[in-house]
């Protein structure tokens, strides 16, 4: 009973630290955006800028040199280079922010019309390029498969990404994980699916990651249950996941997953009229 005690306690703790890190990790993604965008906004400034010095240079061909005017083209090409780079790394940086800000705004609970297929497909990608950002020579090919044509469904929108956000990152570890230890033919994949069957939405996120072992299936909707190193699981994911589709759409968590092969995760959501 005691022993039962200290462990919740403890549990509560690691809620309590979980959801004021929320909290921060929401003010510093809004505090960020700003000084983002300048740096966006003024790399797409100077790239115009350096099409009018391109005008001049080449209004003044004559006064240069063959050799200064090859150094001056090859110079102006670098530059446009780096200033694309920056501005595409930095679209990617805001992405994720508007993803840890979706993440973290409360608005729990309302149903509203929405693109799933749209929503699965920004999750997936985000947890991409986090990951991505994370990890050196993170490599996968993923594949979707979307239903065209789905009307808009009924969903909570923040807790169903967070969700897809949960199952797809840990899919990415998993294969990630995987080709730590595989030989080099090993070409990591995930396969990402949503489509309608009657009055139900079925998304599915397939990877051919390290599989589970009998334990971790059994124990996987454990709260605090993780074959993770401390910093990167908190063993509450899984557990979150159950509860965003089943308690609260209604619908059903199943997967299948074979040891050193691979899992697939698939959600069935009723259709809300
Ligand atoms: N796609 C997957 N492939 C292999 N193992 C998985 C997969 N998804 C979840 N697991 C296992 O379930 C455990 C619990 O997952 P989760 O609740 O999301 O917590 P965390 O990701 O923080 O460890 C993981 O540590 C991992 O062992
Ligand atoms: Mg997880």
């Amino acid at each position: 009973m005691e022993q039962q005690l200290e462990t919740l306690q403890q549990q509560l703790k690691q809620q309590e630290k979980l959801a004021s890190l929320g909290m921060l990790s929401a003010g510093i993604a809004h505090e960020i955006q700003n000084p983002l965008n300048f740096v966006i906004n003024f790399s797409k400034m100077s790239d115009k800028l350096l099409k009018d010095l391109t005008e001049i240079v080449e209004d003044n061909e004559d006064n240069l040199s063959e050799e200064d005017r090859e150094e001056v083209e090859d110079i102006v090409a670098d530059l446009k280079d780096n200033l694309g780079k920056i501005v595409e790394h930095g679209e990617r940086a805001i992405s994720i922010i508007r993803g840890i800000l979706l993440v973290s705004r409360g608005k729990d609970n309302e149903f509203l019309p929405t693109d799933v297929n749209k929503l699965v497909k920004e999750y997936v990608w985000l947890s991409y390029h986090a990951m991505r950002a994370n990890v050196k020579n993170f490599n996968i090919s993923i594949h979707e498969d979307y239903e065209e044509g789905m009307p808009q469904m009924m969903v909570i929108p923040q807790d169903l990404s967070r969700a897809v956000l949960n199952v797809m990152n840990n899919a990415c570890y998993a294969v990630w994980k995987k080709s730590q230890a595989a030989d080099t033919g090993y070409q990591p994949e995930i396969n990402v699916g949503v489509k309608s069957d009657g009055d139900t939405i079925v998304i599915s996120i397939a990877d051919n990651g390290e599989g589970m072992t009998e334990e971790v299936k059994q124990r996987l909707y454990e709260n605090f249950f993780t074959t993770k190193p401390v910093g990167q699981g908190t063993g509450l994911g899984m557990g979150i996941v159950r509860d965003i589709i089943e308690n609260k759409h209604g619908g059903t968590v199943s997967f299948l997953s074979t040891e050193g092969e691979g899992t697939t995760f698939t959600f069935t959501i009723p259709v809300r009229k």
